[in-house]
């Protein structure tokens, strides 16, 4: 099957493992990071044609033909996404095993909604937790990147994008 991650195919042979492990095992990308392996964590957060998902959830010949966007995917040219550098610029991580997971659920929040106010960030990013707390920071960055973001910015916008159902982020 095509498998097309970050604007680019790959024939994979998937058989009934998960996207997650797809990715990392087939892929080589290991910015997508297993926590929980059951759709509690957030930490396996890719996004599917602009929507978080939860890979761990989800089997890779389940989104064959589907725009995948990994955090490898994000940067461009070696530049930050401005969620990225409002991650660094606010510290919003500490070991950062979540942060992958907490920055594409933003991209996704802030293509739907622009200027989310903190009640929207938090219900939004729910669905992601951080084992170390880092919760705050992370409100803050979201915040200042709605402000530094122009419209349009998030390379992954989708029309059909609409607010993650966090309890229950599988391929519908
Ligand atoms: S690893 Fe926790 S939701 Fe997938
Ligand atoms: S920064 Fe360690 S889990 Fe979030």
């Amino acid at each position: 099957m095509i498998l097309k991650v970050n604007s680019r195919e790959y024939e994979v042979e998937p058989g009934l493992r998960t996207l997650i492990d797809v990715l990392r095992e087939d892929l080589g990308l290991m910015g997508t990071k297993e926590g929980c392996g059951i759709g509690m964590c957030g930490a396996c957060t890719v996004l599917l044609d602009g929507k978080p998902i939860s890979s761990c959830l989800v089997l890779a010949i389940q989104v064959a033909g589907r725009d995948v966007l990994t955090i490898e995917g994000l940067s461009e040219n070696g530049i930050l996404h401005p969620v990225q550098a409002a991650f660094v610029e606010h510290g919003a991580f500490q070991c950062a095993y979540c942060t992958p997971g907490f920055v594409l659920s933003s991209v996704a929040l802030l293509a739907e909604n622009p200027s989310p106010d903190g009640t929207e960030i938090r219900e939004y990013l729910s669905g992601n937790l951080c084992r170390c707390g880092s919760y705050e920071n992370i409100l803050q960055a979201v915040s200042a990147a709605s402000l530094t973001m122009e419209p349009g910015l998030p390379r992954e916008p989708r029309p059909d994008c609409h607010a993650a159902k966090n309890a229950a982020r599988n391929v519908n």
